[in-house]
């Protein structure tokens, strides 16, 4: 590979607390390598559009602290096609970009995948609060957004301990549980519903009435948005006791706000590693996370490798909620 001149760097996909911290690791890491560096607004459609801003190391100052992404962020459908990776590939030509670094999720690193066969190099910063890439425990974001959720649900307990009702609040997480099975624990849910480990209107009928035998007044239900939906669940519920419960959807306030030290650490750490590869002759690669440190993935095999949630999680939720 030849020596890297300039890099391009992205945030593609839903956004992430902790992207824009990793833009400044990015930018301010080539720069300590004498490699030029340019933010691509708009993810894969901006690079398609040539859509772009010369990072300095004054112009990503404060961005540690900011929530969202100042690149902007968007999901291409032209960028799916063969004609939108050879646009994207010829602005690098004349950008002069010789590698793109791209922060997102799984559909991010698949754009990336097909512009590395144009020849372009391409590192991947993992980056979504569903936490669902198989190469990697960890994805910047996560945490945030989890604690974001708790400082929700605790509030929501306050009024549902009061009125001594039950509720039932969706958590983010598209296909995956992670995000809810985390934050059911750390709030200790009456129960938690994932679709990696589905469970029947009876045994969260159960649940319901263990708890109540238990003592308990009030019932928080946390559901993963890939799981039944939660108006559903709450009129499961609601035909089979004599609760009558409330139903809150999280949504998009799971995304912003400032990261967390964990995001800020992991962001930066991630960002200057992405940059440490390429600089090395490095490229098609995701950096992750494994054993507890950074570690870096061959992006085709980290795309192809699957994650799945621990049972433990599962019987450590079992044994709280006493079923
Ligand atoms: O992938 C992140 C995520 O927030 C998912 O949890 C959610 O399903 C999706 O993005 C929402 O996407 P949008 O912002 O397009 O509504």
């Amino acid at each position: 590979m030849d020596k890297v001149r300039r890099i391009g760097v992205l945030t593609s996909g839903g956004d992430a607390p902790g992207m824009n911290a990793a833009v400044r690791a990015v930018a301010r890491t080539a720069l300590t390598y004498g490699i030029e560096c340019v933010g691509i607004r708009r993810g894969w459609q901006g690079l398609i559009n040539t859509d772009f801003v010369p990072l300095t190391r004054a112009s990503v100052g404060h961005l540690l602290s900011r929530g969202g992404t100042i690149l902007y962020t968007a999901r291409s459908k032209e960028f799916m096609t063969e004609e939108g990776q050879r646009k994207a590939a010829s602005t690098c030509k004349f950008l002069g970009l010789d590698s793109i670094i791209a922060i997102g999720g799984d559909g991010t690193f698949r754009g990336a995948q097909a512009l590395s066969k144009h020849g372009i190099n391409v590192i991947g910063i993992p980056a979504t609060i569903d936490n669902d890439i198989g190469c990697t425990h960890y994805c910047l974001g996560f945490d945030t957004a989890a604690n974001t959720a708790i400082e929700c649900i605790d509030k929501l307990r306050d009024t549902m301990q009061s009125h001594e009702r039950c509720s039932v609040v969706e958590v983010m997480g598209r296909h995956a549980g992670y995000l809810a099975m985390y934050v059911g624990l750390a709030t200790g849910a009456t129960a938690v519903l994932v679709p990696e480990h589905p469970i029947t209107n009876e045994e969260l009928i159960e649940k319901i009435r263990r708890a109540r035998l238990n003592g308990f007044t009030h019932y928080m239900i946390v559901v993963a948005e890939g799981s039944t939906p939660a108006g559903e669940v709450a009129r499961i519920i609601k035909e089979a006791t004599d609760l009558d419960p409330r139903v809150t959807i999280l949504g998009h306030i799971q995304r912003g706000g400032s990261p967390n030290a964990r995001d800020r650490v992991a962001a930066t750490k991630m960002g200057y590693l992405a940059v440490e590869l390429l600089a090395a002759g490095k490229t098609n690669r995701i950096v992750c996370t494994h054993d507890g440190g950074f570690t870096d993935i061959d992006m085709d095999e980290g795309l192809a490798s699957r994650k799945s949630m621990q049972s433990m999680e599962v019987n450590v939720l079992a044994a709280m909620t006493g079923l």
